[in-house]
């Protein structure tokens, strides 16, 4: 079996030795396979012409920009165009022109950052927030600045590739605990007991839709007096009363030593924050790379960062619709036959299984219909796995919504078949 004559047989995973002798050569087998599986390929980097609405206009490898409903946006709360951020982006644009210039600790930091990290401790309830120009940077920054060699870092299976590069980098051990359970976390400590430990866990896990069993998890850390570091990438702002993410929805905020945010979902923005304790985060920013290493956030990004920060605590109504359209779209889809997995939340996987090829023509017959929903394949879920991740706003009309619906009903359950293991999924 070649790349070429069954391309679907070969995933992104299978092309990352280099076997040129030239490190700018990509392998030969990846350019064969590439080319091959352009059926594939061609739906990443979709062009998209305009704001991430529920409506969009997406051109797909080359073609003309085309209204498509767009379920493929982490603009949870609608934030995007808010016309409260997107004034005080302007003002900040006016007043400190386009950007910072240089990293906070030798070029200086605005007085916006210095605001966001204070209001961010407020919402959260922590100590002290150090403001990245990306979560993923965040993540990485974080990680590799608290975790020496020697150091085991027990991570949820599913963890995001951002704190399995930040452990990476760390050069400590990085060992998984099977998703979700807290037996299995139990037992990984009690293996690895005599050394220093930091346990990494996700609010919301960001392909699966599902939460963390915060309590249960922190049980077992409290247990061991290890110390947590909690992703709450797809959680803050639309989970907790305030939106203070699921620390605050919980009650659990204190057993988590370190809580990851980004700002390129809820907040509509780019950049992330990393927040805790004021000694560890006073340490950190002298040895978080990512951030000592590299310029700052813009300051127009920084101000429509603090005015979605406002407009998300005081409007909880932006909440509430984001859960009420999570509940229908995801009981719907239940209703007429797809496997949602495990989803509990706006982020809802539609899950295909094992058959590449049949995932991409999904694709490719949802878009002709107008849907955009994003494919995610292996290695980023299991093989068995692979998937569409809808991910639903509080902008998503009910029309935007049952359009979708119809769509895949008409495209994706006449393909698979009406799945009926979802009884009992919330
Ligand atoms: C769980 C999780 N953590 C961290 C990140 C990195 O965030 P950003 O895209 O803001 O760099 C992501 C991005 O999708 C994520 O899903």
């Amino acid at each position: 079996m070649s790349v070429t004559t069954n391309p679907s047989a070969y995933s992104l995973a299978d092309f990352l030795i280099g076997e040129s002798s030239n490190p700018l050569s990509p392998p030969d087998d990846y350019i064969r396979w590439k080319a091959a599986a352009e059926w594939a390929t061609s739906v990443y980097e979709p062009r998209l012409h305009g704001p991430a609405t529920p409506r969009a206009l997406f051109a797909m490898a080359g073609g003309a920009p085309a209204p498509c409903l767009n379920f493929a946006s982490y603009n949870y709360l609608g934030l995007a165009r808010h016309p409260r951020c997107v004034a005080a982006a302007r003002e900040a644009l006016l007043e400190y022109g386009t950007g910072n210039c240089g990293p906070p600790m030798l070029s200086g930091m605005t007085e916006l950052q210095g605001q966001l990290e204070r209001e961010l401790n407020e919402l959260l309830g922590t100590e002290a927030t150090m403001v990245f120009s990306s979560g993923y940077g965040a993540a990485v920054g974080a990680l590799s600045a608290i975790l020496r060699k020697g150091d085991v870092a027990i991570a949820d299976s599913r963890a995001h590739m951002s704190a399995v590069d930040g452990v990476k980098l760390s050069q400590a051990r990085l060992v998984t605990f099977a998703h979700n359970d807290a037996g299995s976390l139990a037992s990984c400590i009690e293996k690895h007991k005599k050394s220093r430990i930091l346990v990494i866990v996700e609010g919301i896990y960001s392909v699966e839709g599902d939460f963390a069993p915060l309590a249960q998890l922190l049980e077992v850390t409290g247990h061991y007096g290890v110390p947590v570091y909690l992703d709450e990438a797809h959680s803050i702002l639309c989970c907790g009363r305030r939106g203070g993410g699921v620390g605050e929805q919980f009650a659990s905020s204190k057993g988590a030593g370190l809580r990851l945010s980004t700002f390129s979902k809820a907040f509509a923005g780019a950049g992330g924050a990393v927040s805790g304790d004021r000694e560890t985060l006073e340490y950190m920013r002298f040895y978080a790379n990512s951030y000592t290493f590299s310029a700052t956030l813009p300051p127009a990004t920084l101000a429509a960062l603090i005015a979605a920060l406002h407009v998300a605590v005081e409007d909880s109504s932006l909440r509430d619709r984001l859960w009420e359209n999570a509940a229908y779209f995801r009981t719907q889809l239940r209703t007429i036959g797809v496997n949602t997995g495990e989803s509990a939340s706006y982020i809802v996987p539609i899950i295909i299984g094992r058959d590449r090829r049949l995932l991409y023509e999904l694709c490719h017959a949802m878009r002709r219909r107008g849907l955009f929903l994003p494919p995610v394949d292996f290695p980023v879920v299991p093989e068995e796995g692979l998937r569409f991740r809808a991910t639903i706003t509080a902008a998503h009309t009910r029309e935007e919504m049952d359009e979708a619906l119809n769509i895949i009903e008409d495209t994706v359950v006449p393909a698979l078949g009406k799945f009926r293991g979802n009884a009992g999924a919330a």
